[in-house]
């Protein structure tokens, strides 16, 4: 029996254009690497290429473990001055390639790594395509003593800010020792400037909406295959 694209479940999308990213490594160099369920598929594509590359920087310490346990090697953002690529996931992308991202917590080592390349290469099925951002809780890597104060400069735009939490109560620390906003509620009519806007807010250290660091271009799952979309 043959499996048809329309009956591909969404992890079989993301095993796809993971796989699919693979085109975009430049062999003989050091590819940039994001974070998630989709990145995930990626780095597992990319252990069949290890020998091909010098090794990756990553943009979380989940990504790293992944990589490393693949025998990738993972080299500080610090020894690296540019990158060619840089492949991640995202909650939701637009028709310019803006992207809201954090989903997974780590927006703040994503955007240092994405500033390092000529070129984000975004991975997604298609759920995540939007005409506008803002359908999905925008995540604010904050200051912990700040959380309060950037929650109400949220609430006066019209938005509900909330801190992340984890299972046990707790609020989730990010792997820079920060707390997480998820503020719901907003509509981002222009991605630019509400970026800029939002991190120079005191004690925000980065807010998920990636419009400075946007897509190059998305390969996007669909039940039609892998599309391509270049900005
Ligand atoms: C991680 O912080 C995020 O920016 C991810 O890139 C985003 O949440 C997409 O993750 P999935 O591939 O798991 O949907």
């Amino acid at each position: 029996m043959t499996t048809t694209p329309s009956a591909l479940t969404q992890d079989e999308l993301k095993t796809l254009v993971g796989q699919a990213a693979l085109q975009y490594v430049v062999p003989g160099e050091i590819v940039g690497v994001g974070t998630g369920s989709t990145v995930n598929k990626f780095i597992d594509a990319l252990a069949t290429i290890k020998d091909q590359i010098k090794g990756a920087v990553s943009s979380s310490v989940a990504s790293t473990e992944r990589l490393k346990a693949l025998g990738i090697p993972v080299l500080d953002a610090n020894d690296v001055p540019a990158l060619s690529v840089y492949i991640d996931g995202a909650d939701e992308i637009d028709g310019q390639g803006h992207m809201v991202k954090g989903g997974g917590a780590a927006l703040t080592r994503e955007k240092i790594v994405a500033a390092l390349a000529a070129r984000f290469v975004c991975i997604a099925d298609e759920s995540k395509l939007v005409s506008a951002l803002g359908r999905f809780p925008l995540p604010v890597e904050v200051i912990p003593m700040a959380a309060s104060h950037i929650a109400r400069r949220f609430e006066a735009l019209g938005a509900q800010a909330s801190l992340r939490l984890k299972k046990d109560g707790e609020p989730l620390v990010t792997d820079n020792g920060q707390h997480i906003l998820d503020v719901k509620g907003l509509t981002i009519a222009d991605p630019l400037a509400f970026e800029s806007d939002v991190n120079q807010w005191p004690g925000v250290v980065t807010v998920g909406v990636f419009a400075h660091q946007k897509a190059s271009v998305c390969l996007l799952g669909t039940a039609q295959g892998v599309k391509t979309l270049t900005y």
